[in-house]
């Protein structure tokens, strides 16, 4: 504790830590004896008081089906809906709100464009890129699609850092290139990766661009018109927000031209036995009734990031990152996997002898929350020829006490295996 109270003085004044943590109910509990230190933000972040304040308002006052009903509760939900649709369309800078389709989280905003985009327009010897950074989520369904179509999967090879090679990525886009699709920020190594340049790049060739922000959204700016991608997807649980959140952002142009994902109610403008037309967008891409309640508090934790200033957030948790790397680094047996110049708040490491299972395990005993395991990411873990690593990953609410706390478990973790 005594840690923790230093954190706060050295705090005050600038990004007040232990204000902001209050908003978090599920910090103030004790696990193993020990108060919780949750540092598995990249998997799933925790959701503010706020937030859950505003599913239960949905939930009490609210429930009931959108865009169907003439009556009093359905009118309140679908605005509600539509709502979070017009923050999210702010948050990301959309053009239109009608870009922003409402999806569980990124694989499925994935699968869509696969299916919707990837289906229709990539045929028997074209090509799809993406990187070797990607989690299994921009993997898989393209070697679904390239397996179906007869289609050939290219990858951006990365260097020992964890950064990609652009050269080699120039190298790969050609005339049979159908679609690029890389992580923004890898969630196995951290990595940012210059999106908006590789972006540049595809579109000299006019090949459009899916942008992976599972791993940005919540720790940085975007900007979708700045950056000019064609696709970008996120999840919600990783940002604040309740699970089954999410969304799939595309150019209108793009989404007009595109397959519908799944086919039911709310999706058609008509339908008979001979013929459906599809609505608009984005209905066209919702089929069925929609995790209201999720989505509503995907709106809700936007203006929560953005009562707290998401850039003194950010800059948080760059220096979290930039403390616990030196303090990790220092210990001897320790060595981070992902050292790219530019990382966000992840930090990923092994220690010689220890499997980061045990590593896990001990740090659980602690009450230490981290990940340990190849972080759907195997292809990055086969490239570092390891097996796992354990995984730390830090939000705005997390404090250098936890960071201290996070090192002398180590520590005691490799006196413990020595
Ligand atoms: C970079 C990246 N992409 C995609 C995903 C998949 O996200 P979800 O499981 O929320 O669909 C994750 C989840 O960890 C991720 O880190």
């Amino acid at each position: 504790m005594a840690t923790l109270e230093r954190d706060v003085t050295e705090n005050r004044g600038a990004w007040d830590v232990e204000r902001i943590r209050t908003d978090f109910p599920v910090l103030r509990q004790t696990v193993n004896g020990k108060p919780l230190v949750y540092l598995d933000n990249a998997a799933s972040s925790q959701v503010p008081q706020v937030v859950i304040d505003r599913g239960s308002v949905y939930i009490e006052h609210e429930h009931s089906n959108i865009h169907r009903g003439v009556h009093y509760l359905s009118q309140r939900a679908t605005t509600a809906y539509e709502g979070a649709r017009e923050k999210v369309k702010r948050f990301i800078n959309a053009r239109e709100a009608r870009e922003c389709i409402f999806v569980r989280g990124a694989t499925e905003g994935i699968n869509l464009v696969m299916h919707g985009y990837g289906r229709k327009f990539v045929g028997p010897g074209d090509e799809i890129v993406i990187s070797a950074l990607e989690h299994h989520a921009n993997i898989v369904p393209w070697q679904m699609l390239c397996e179906e179509k007869g289609a050939r999967l290219r990858v951006i090879p990365m260097n020992d850092a964890g950064e990609l090679l652009l050269d080699e990525y120039d190298a790969l886009l050609n005339e049979r290139t159908r679609l690029v699709a890389v992580t923004h920020v890898s969630n196995a190594l951290g990595t940012i990766n210059p999106v908006k340049r590789m972006i540049e790049r595809a579109h000299t060739h006019g090949v459009p661009v899916l942008i992976d922000g599972a791993q940005s959204a919540p720790h940085m700016p975007v900007d979708v018109q700045e950056l000019d991608c064609d696709f970008f997807a996120f999840s919600g649980h990783k940002m604040f927000a309740p699970t089954g959140s999410g969304i799939i952002y595309g150019k209108a142009e793009l989404l007009e031209k595109m397959n519908p994902f799944q086919g039911g109610g709310d999706m058609i403008k008509s339908v008979t036995f001979e013929k459906t037309i599809y609505a608009d967008l984005p209905n066209k891409f919702e089929a069925g009734t929609p995790a209201i309640a999720s989505q509503i508090g995907l709106g809700a934790a936007i203006d929560y990031l953005d009562s707290i200033g998401r850039e003194q957030a950010a800059m948080h948790e760059q220096e979290l990152l930039h403390y616990a790397t030196e303090r990790i680094a220092a210990i001897q047996g320790v060595r981070i996997i992902g050292t790219a110049r530019e990382k966000a708040s992840v930090l990923s490491f092994v220690i010689e002898g220890v499997h980061p299972h045990d590593i896990g395990t001990i740090l659980d005993q602690e009450g230490i929350a981290i990940r340990a395991g190849h972080h759907c990411a195997q292809p990055v873990m086969q490239r570092f020829n390891l097996p796992a690593t354990a995984r730390a990953s830090f939000a705005f609410y997390n404090t250098k006490g936890e960071v201290d706390a996070l090192a002398e478990t180590i520590e005691k973790v490799i006196e413990i295996f020595s």
